[in-house]
């Protein structure tokens, strides 16, 4: 069978049924504006928020060219007022006053600006029964535990921790050193198994 014998046989073939995949019909006029449109916009707003693709937009560690990587430094007083009002704030109140016999102040205490490592166990592992504050005595409620300990909910990092030291012992007046956290790390480790804290056995730390 030659191509000429082919062509005809199917042109024969053809002629009776239409082509029903010929009937073309041109995308509405609207859609190519519309895509014109998302086209333009994406441009300008690449221009206006790329930065210039700028490696120093772009590199969220903030590695430098060359040298030592150095991640930006947060403040530890800033991150800490946000974990005070993430968690601690339903307690003890924005001012840090608490609630009269129910959750004690945290302004001058001899426990937010005494002995650091009590500070900090009282926060990584918890408290409960009765503890004397400024003179008063809070029995009524529990202060819930914080540090990566089993059984602790919050599950918060040692560096989330101090930096909420940090902060409750510089803000309302508090004047007391910063806490760090490997001072945190160091007082979750050396007590493993530490469910909540009670007064008598706070007072025995150093
Ligand atoms: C669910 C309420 C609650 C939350 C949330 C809470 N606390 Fe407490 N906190 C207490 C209670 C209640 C006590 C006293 C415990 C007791 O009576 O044994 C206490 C005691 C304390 C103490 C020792 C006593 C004092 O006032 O000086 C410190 C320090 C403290 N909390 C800090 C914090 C920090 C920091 C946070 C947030 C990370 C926080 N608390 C979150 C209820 C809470």
């Amino acid at each position: 069978m030659t191509d000429e014998n082919l062509i005809t046989a199917h042109e024969k073939e053809a002629a009776g049924a239409p082509d029903t995949h010929a009937q073309y019909r041109l995308l509405p006029l609207v859609l190519l504006f519309v895509f014109s449109g998302l086209i333009f916009y994406a441009g300008a707003y690449l221009n206006r928020y790329s930065g210039h693709f700028s490696r120093d937009i772009f590199d969220e560690r903030q590695l430098p060219a060359s040298g030592q990587p150095a991640v930006a430094a947060i403040d530890p007083v800033v991150l800490g007022k946000r974990q005070y009002a993430l968690a601690c704030v339903t307690c003890h109140m924005p001012n840090g006053m608490g609630v009269p016999n129910l959750y004690p102040p945290l302004v001058g205490t001899e426990w937010v600006l005494g002995s650091e490592e009590r500070l900090i166990a009282i926060v990584v592992h918890g408290l409960k029964g009765p503890i004397t504050v400024k003179g008063n005595v809070y029995s009524a409620a529990a202060m819930p535990a914080f540090g990566q300990v089993p059984g602790g909910g919050y599950n918060w990092s040692d560096e989330r921790i101090a930096a909420v030291l940090t902060y409750i012992r510089q803000e309302w007046g508090n004047e007391a050193g910063a806490i760090t956290a490997q001072q945190v790390a160091a007082v979750r480790t050396a007590h493993p198994d530490r469910k909540e804290w009670t007064e008598p056995e706070l007072l025995a730390l150093p």
